[in-house]
């Protein structure tokens, strides 16, 4: 299977059943141009927020056709009373006030999380100018995790186009330090989306240490940990670690560094200790190598939530945007 199969595997799940997608940042030029392809396609219908006359302009900047998109003004929409209410109720045992619910509601990941959680629509795509953590922390505050899930992690489908393999790769946007514990869930969350799209899952927790080459140091234990605990939970998976990225892919090096192994050189899932260590990563193979990323989902959260990104490229948006369709049919597919 290669990155083409998983996008039309995405695609077609995303036309099961016309789904309505929030863009946050509706006047941003990768999302104008990925709501032009996206409802030229039919994948979706489109809410884009934002100052109206700003997104018609910059629409004509760059010559989209958005015309069967919604627009709607967190500041000025009729829906901004409503929803400024359903947020207080959301929130209120957390110490948030009404006057602040209604000042939450002029930040577009705010109110486009709410017309998600209200049902207005069924999934969002954001942060392609602000911060990462700027729409995640709404999106766990106000959508939060699915009831079967400990907690949310982002998982990237790479094209390894070099080595002609696809592989997951987890968790580059969220978890800052997990704990051996979240660290196995992040495993089980990463495996489950190569499971969901036909892989069968060879988990590696990464380290700098390849089954206890490296000592015993806490970051080391955590992923030995992390596999025990990820293996329990998922008995059908195979889960190794702790494991270097080159025996994780490089059967000769596995060969000389842990003959015997479960993953040998042939890990299609991809597990980092922390987020410093995979956010860095994720960048260099983006700038440094030939991969690419097809694909990035959220896994565990309630409804279907993009991170966009502030340097991914124009087709990685559009693809997003599908892929939150795709998701909102997951239920349904
Ligand atoms: C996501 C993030 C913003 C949340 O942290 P925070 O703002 O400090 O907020 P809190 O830790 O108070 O969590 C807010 C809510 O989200 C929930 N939450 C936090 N992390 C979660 C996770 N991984 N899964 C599920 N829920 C989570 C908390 O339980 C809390 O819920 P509550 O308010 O209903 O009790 C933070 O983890 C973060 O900054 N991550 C890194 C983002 C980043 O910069 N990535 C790199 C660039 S891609």
């Amino acid at each position: 299977m290669d990155m083409n199969d998983i996008l039309d595997i995405v695609k077609k799940k995303a036309r099961l059943k016309r789904r309505k997608i929030v863009i946050a940042e509706g006047w941003d030029e990768r999302c104008l141009k990925a709501a032009d392809h996206v409802l030229k396609e039919g994948y979706a219908d489109l809410v884009l927020l934002g100052d109206e006359k700003k997104i018609k302009e910059e629409a004509k900047k760059f010559k989209v056709n958005i015309t069967k998109a919604e627009i709607i003004d967190p500041k000025a929409s009729k829906l901004r009373e409503k929803l400024a209410k359903d947020l207080y109720e959301l929130r209120k045992a957390k110490g948030l006030t009404e006057e602040q619910a209604g000042k939450l509601l002029d930040d577009v990941n705010y109110f486009g999380c709410m017309l998600v959680q209200t049902g207005y629509a069924d999934g969002l795509a954001g942060s392609a100018i602000c911060p990462t953590a700027d729409l995640m922390r709404p999106a766990l505050q106000i959508i939060k995790t699915k009831k079967d899930a400990t907690l949310v992690s982002e998982v990237i489908v790479v094209d390894d186009r070099k080595n002609k393999r696809i592989l997951f790769i987890s968790d580059c946007s969220l978890n800052i330090d997990p704990d051996a514990e979240q660290l196995a869930q992040i495993g089980v969350n990463a495996a489950d989306v190569a499971h969901a799209f036909g892989f069968k899952p060879k988990v590696s927790f990464l380290s700098f240490s390849t089954k206890g080459s490296g000592g015993d140091a806490p970051v080391i234990l955590k992923s030995r940990e992390a596999t025990k605990i990820a293996q329990d939970k998922r008995l059908n998976y195979v889960f190794e670690g702790e494991m270097q990225a080159d025996a994780s892919l490089d059967p000769k090096a596995a060969g000389r560094k842990c003959p015997g192994a479960k993953v040998m050189g042939d890990a299609n899932v991809l597990i980092f200790p922390n987020l410093v260590a995979s956010n860095i990563a994720c960048h260099l193979i983006m700038k440094l190598s030939e991969s690419v990323f097809g694909i990035t989902l959220l896994a565990g959260i309630r409804k279907p939530v993009m991170i966009l990104g502030r340097s991914t490229p124009q087709d990685l948006v559009t693809n997003l945007v599908i892929t939150a369709a795709m998701e909102a049919n997951s239920e349904e597919g």
